[in-house]
């Protein structure tokens, strides 16, 4: 498969990786040597090349600026104890991201595009894999529009680019979240589906009231009545309520996230009921009233499994017992670190070895 892409490759003198405190990782601060480089002109993908990480020379007509037609991915990289370099789950990113670009008019990757880019710039960037607890390589394929032109219609020209970055945990303490019911993160037949640059502009603003707030993130509801609880927006949302776990089905206006479907996935192999259906934010709130809301997390990519303790909710706090205490999240959220890191046995075949 990879032999079919040919990538030219211009590398750095000296590597900038010894640099970095690996032992004091951030997220999304410091970005290895290498970026994979693809362009989209007169119908197809072509110019594959891997070229030391720098600054991009933009039109200031580029029509992404203006109108943000642009759609990305999120994956890690990890290594196993014999120090190969392990990819979660990245097939299930490409898919994806195809189905985001084709809802934003962006022209489709070819799997070998998307795989053989990604694979030649992890070999090449292997030493940047960081491999203490709780950190990873957060690697990010986005495509983005690239026509000089201020009208409005979808460009012509693209460009497929993957950078990565060594990084510690996107969260570093149990989440307090609020439940939003006056903005709106995505409605029916709108772009809620997609990993869409502009689906998070839109939540900057109503997320940063909530951190205003004291919380750190939205708990989003549907668009329509503000009824349902849907996702966070960096992360799906899973409850434990009564032993059971549910979750939102992912439908247009909620992301497919991967992370979801693994723990799900975990909690299914381990006999635990779950459900996946609408979740009315009074049955949460009731249960948290009535000291049944065992546990509740986000889980996504870079957020990986991340603990909510309070839910805001009409002007009021509702607290979750001692994150510690809560048997599902921490055992899915360690069972899925030992996969990633080839500690555990990857019965689901979700490990790429590159
Ligand atoms: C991811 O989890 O990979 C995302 O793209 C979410 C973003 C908040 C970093």
């Amino acid at each position: 498969m990879l032999a079919t892409l040919e990538i030219e490759k211009t590398t750095v003198q000296q590597s900038r990786v010894t640099d970095v405190d690996f032992t004091n990782l951030k997220f999304g601060k410091e970005y290895s040597d290498h970026m994979f480089i693809a362009d989209y002109s007169d119908g197809e993908w072509g110019k594959f090349r891997i070229e030391p990480y720098d600054l991009l020379h933009l039109s200031p007509s580029n029509t992404v600026l203006h109108y943000a037609q642009s759609v990305f991915e999120g994956m890690k990289a990890y290594k196993n104890p014999e120090g190969d370099v392990l990819l979660f789950r990245p097939f299930d990113n490409f898919l994806r991201l195809n189905i985001s670009a084709k809802r934003m008019c962006i022209p489709e990757l070819p799997e070998e595009l998307f795989i053989g880019g990604l694979t030649e710039l992890l070999r090449l960037d292997k030493d940047w894999v960081p491999d203490l607890p709780g950190t990873s390589l957060y690697v990010r394929p986005f495509i983005f529009a690239t026509d000089e032109y201020i009208g409005i219609r979808p460009s012509d020209t693209y460009k497929f680019m993957i950078i990565s970055s060594p990084a510690g945990g996107y969260y570093s303490e149990p989440l307090r979240v609020k439940i939003e019911t006056e903005y709106t993160r995505a409605c029916e037949g709108g772009t809620g589906f997609a990993k869409a640059a502009g689906n998070y502009a839109a939540a900057l603003y109503p997320a940063k009231l909530a951190q205003e707030q004291g919380y750190h993130q939205l708990l989003w509801t549907d668009a329509r009545d503000h009824r349902y609880i849907e996702e966070a927006g960096t992360m799906n949302v899973i409850f434990k309520i009564d032993g059971k776990l549910i979750t939102a089905p992912t439908n247009n206006t909620i992301l497919k996230g991967l992370t979801r479907d693994s723990v799900l996935t975990l909690a299914r192999d381990w006999g635990l009921p779950v459900e996946e259906r609408l979740v009315e934010v009074q049955e949460v709130i009731q249960a948290a009233r009535e000291g049944r809301l065992e546990e509740a997390f986000g889980a996504g990519t870079a957020a990986t499994v991340a603990p909510i303790d309070t839910i805001g909710f009409d002007g009021e706090d509702y607290h979750l017992p001692s994150v510690e205490t809560w048997e599902f999240c921490n055992k899915a959220h360690q069972e899925l670190d030992d996969i990633k890191t080839g500690k555990a046995e990857d019965k689901h075949g979700w490990i790429y070895r590159v």
